[in-house]
């Protein structure tokens, strides 16, 4: 007989799509292992929530807030969230450098994670892409003031995917030694 919460589910909110590209490999990662469910957050329906044994939610950033929905989501239904192993990757620049890849050092998280009631098993910063051509003026203006205060790339010509694709399958590695930890047992 097979458990019925066999799946592992993975969200994700993206403008630029490179949280979903992200989302994807530790899906494609976690496929060899366990029956996936990639779905962008938009469109999933929080009543399919108990079929899941785990949990990824990978969230980009702009402007230093992740994006609404995932804020309501993961504080809507923390309970069910932390009721099952469950990680949270979110994606932005200044995690391309190494060091600000934590709850402690990465202001976004911390701040996103303050008083919050979902309390992710794994907790990470990602670095994203810099996509100045794609960028409106206004956002490549913003965004090339931000690289220079944080001595990044400033050439507007350019395109740079910061991800750092070994950490994204030490991610996603990590991840599927938690949810085989918490759930074995319960399958078979
Ligand atoms: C309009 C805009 C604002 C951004 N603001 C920030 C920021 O405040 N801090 C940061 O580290 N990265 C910032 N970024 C970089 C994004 O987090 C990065 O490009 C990431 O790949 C976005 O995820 P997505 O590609 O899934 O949309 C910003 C990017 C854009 C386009």
């Amino acid at each position: 007989m097979t458990e019925a919460r066999e799946k592992v589910l993975l969200l994700y909110s993206t403008c630029d799509g490179q949280t979903r590209a992200i989302t994807e490999a530790v899906a494609e990662h976690l496929a060899g292992a366990f029956p996936v469910d990639v779905v962008d957050i938009v469109d999933f329906n929080p009543a399919e929530l108990p079929a899941y044994r785990a949990v990824f939610i990978g969230a980009g950033l702009r402007y230093g807030m992740f994006n609404k929905r995932v804020k309501r989501f993961t504080r809507r239904h923390a309970a069910a969230l932390n009721a099952v192993p469950s990680a949270f990757a979110g994606v932005c620049l200044i995690a391309r450098k190494p060091h600000k890849r934590s709850v402690v050092t990465n202001v976004y998280l911390r701040k996103f994670f303050r008083d919050h009631p979902w309390h992710p098993q794994i907790l990470t910063g990602v670095a994203g892409a810099l996509l100045y051509p794609r960028y409106t003026w206004y956002d490549r203006l913003a965004i090339r003031l931000i690289m220079t205060i944080t001595g990044g790339e400033t050439d507007t010509t350019k395109e740079i995917v910061y991800t750092d694709w070994e950490q994204v399958r030490q991610i996603a590695r990590e991840f599927q030694e938690l949810v085989e930890k918490n759930t074995r047992g319960l399958t078979g």
